[in-house]
């Protein structure tokens, strides 16, 4: 039997390098994308593209789906850029919209016609925590928020053509995206006030992408699951 191929962005490092090595383990063929390569030896074959670069983006999406039909993406890529509510700048906006939202809806739309002429797909798409509400975070949460909308919007569509859309909305992850953009003391303020009292480490999300790429979750769809060491239900969010 043929591997699924999957589509994972955002594979140079973190959630989506963890994810790559877990799905190659899970028995999927792996195509991944971001700006930097992955370690030597990752099972996956990378596509180098500019995420933010809307036209680079629909060329590398073009050409990896006019070779292969995927069965699998995982839009995963994501930037947060630190602003306070009264310092919001449009770049910054652009930049955060265009990585973690804009690049989504390329990417579902590059893979749906694939998805739909063999009658099968999953969707994973990375949220946040954030989008409940972040301090310093206006952009991100926006984005963040846009995911959940986007995932609910699009299983009510496609779930007729046999495709499955969910999202992750993960707490705070030990990855660099975490750790360059929240200072030690909020790190450590952060796994104080999580319930399980500490991060998630990026195999933990990793593992999630999987079970929702699997035969277990064939009946789930439009749901955004919190995978946030209980942080979206603890009264001292931060
Ligand atoms: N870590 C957390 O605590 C946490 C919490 C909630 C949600 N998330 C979400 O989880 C996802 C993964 O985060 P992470 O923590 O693993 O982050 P990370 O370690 O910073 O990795 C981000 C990945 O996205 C890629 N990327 C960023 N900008 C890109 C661009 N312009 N074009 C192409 N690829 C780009 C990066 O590759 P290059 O830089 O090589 O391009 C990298 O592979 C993101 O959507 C993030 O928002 C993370």
């Amino acid at each position: 039997m043929s591997k699924p191929v999957s589509l994972v962005t955002g594979v140079s490092r973190g959630i989506g390098l963890a994810a790559v090595h877990r799905l190659a383990r899970d028995g999927h063929e792996v195509i991944g994308l971001s700006r930097s390569a992955p370690p030597a030896g990752t099972p996956c074959t990378f596509v180098p593209v500019d995420l933010s670069d809307a036209a680079a983006t629909d060329a590398a999406l073009k050409e990896i789906t006019q070779r292969r039909t995927i069965s699998n993406l995982v839009n995963n890529a994501g930037v947060p850029v630190p602003d306070r509510a009264g310092e919001v700048t449009l770049e910054g906006y652009e930049l955060v919209m265009a990585v973690n939202v804009r690049a989504s809806l390329q990417a579902m739309q590059a893979c749906l016609p694939g998805m739909q002429r063999q009658r099968y797909g999953r969707i994973v798409n990375i949220s946040s925590r954030a989008a409940l509400g972040k301090a310093e975070r206006s952009a991100y949460a926006i984005a963040k928020a846009g995911i959940i909308g986007l995932t609910r919007t699009w299983a009510l569509e496609v779930g007729k053509d046999g495709i499955n859309v969910n999202a992750i909305a993960p707490g705070g992850v030990v990855t660099e995206l975490f750790e360059q953009n929240n200072t030690k003391e909020y790190v450590e303020k952060f796994a104080a006030a999580t319930p399980l009292k500490r991060l998630g480490t990026p195999d933990e999300l990793a593992g999630v992408i999987s079970f929702l790429l699997g035969p277990d979750a064939s009946y789930i769809t439009g749901q955004t699951l919190f995978v946030c060491g209980g942080m979206s239900v603890s009264s001292s969010m931060i």
